[in-house]
């Protein structure tokens, strides 16, 4: 059998530790675990199960054959110029001939350019999920959005084939509007569920009973896209065009914040837009019962 790969973690957050179970738990052989800290690289080490707490200079680094780097975006470029400045060999081995992997939804293997330049495969390896603290999500069927050099998109693919997911290749023009979509359904997602439980709890609900009504309603919503696609899946006041309900819909959150109610209106014009099959004259009917201009704020 095929040996696994060893790998090491720099940035053992969400994304780090989750993929470092994964991973161990698929075979692959995890070596060092990076974050700034002793205490939490020793608590990424124990959701990994296996692994060494080291510093981002550990040597040991360049014993692995992977480095995922799982910082958060903003600290990827500072840490790849760090690793290729201040660690550049431990025994006859150096950078070259290692595959780095940023997890990075928007950026591409750019961001990784101080270590390509010491002979390091680049590349980014997206797994399209949502990583939350204190749990590792199922990577079976999970997409993961790869791009990078020929070493490096081989690895991420075999990686991606390891834990039961779908490899699709991203051309690093496209990464950002990759990411985009990914954002508006999960990230945003969670701010238009949480923004509805306040309304629902406004109305009187507890919000224990407003949080299960509304996810039990959104598993149907998201069960019916599914089976039927978008468009024949659609309901509601807009699809029906019952005006006067949105109308009221609008007054009544006029006492909750005020981006709340933009939110509403504007995902009535986005609704409108992409599903509606009158999109003209329904907007104009939408703006009336709104009786506001569009995206404009009262
Ligand atoms: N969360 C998601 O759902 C998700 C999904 C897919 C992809 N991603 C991507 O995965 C990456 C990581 O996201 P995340 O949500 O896992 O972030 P996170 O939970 O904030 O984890 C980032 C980790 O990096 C460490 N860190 C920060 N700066 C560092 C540095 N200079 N050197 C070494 N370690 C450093 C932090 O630990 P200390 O503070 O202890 O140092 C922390 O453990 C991002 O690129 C993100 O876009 C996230």
């Amino acid at each position: 059998m095929r040996m696994k790969p060893t790998f090491s973690i720099v940035g053992a957050g969400r994304v780090g530790r989750a993929l470092g179970h994964s991973l161990r738990e698929h075979g692959w052989q995890v070596n060092c675990v990076i974050t700034r800290s002793q205490r939490t690289a020793r608590a990424a080490v124990r959701v990994i199960g296996d692994g060494i707490a080291c510093s981002t200079l550990a040597p040991e680094l360049l014993d692995s054959q992977v480095v995922f780097i799982t910082t958060p975006d903003g600290a990827l470029s500072s840490v790849a110029a760090e690793l290729a400045a201040r660690l550049t060999r431990r025994g006859g081995k150096s950078w070259r001939g290692r595959i780095v992997l940023h997890t990075s939804g928007a950026l591409d293997r750019s961001v990784l350019a101080p270590l390509q330049k010491m002979g390091a495969a680049t590349g980014s390896i997206h797994p399209m999920q949502s990583f939350s603290s204190g749990s590792v999500p199922p990577l079976q069927g999970v997409l993961f959005g790869i791009e990078g050099d020929r070493r490096a998109v081989a690895m991420a693919r075999r990686i991606a084939r390891d834990l039961g997911g779908i490899a699709a290749v991203i051309p690093a023009g496209r990464k950002v509007a990759y990411h985009t979509a990914a954002v508006m359904v999960a990230a945003l997602g969670m701010g238009l569920l949480e923004s509805a439980i306040q309304v629902l709890t406004s109305a009187g609900f507890t919000r224990q009973l407003a949080m299960q009504s509304l996810l039990k309603l959104m598993r149907q919503m998201l069960s019916d896209a599914e089976r039927k696609g978008t468009r024949k899946a659609w309901t509601g006041p807009l699809a029906r065009g019952d005006f006067a309900t949105i109308a009221a819909h609008g007054r009544a959150l006029r006492k909750h914040p005020r981006e709340i109610r933009a939110a509403y209106e504007a995902l009535s014009r986005v609704t409108v837009k992409t599903l509606g099959t009158h999109p003209e004259r329904v907007m104009r009917e939408l703006n009336a019962a709104l009786s506001t201009r569009p995206g404009g704020l009262r």
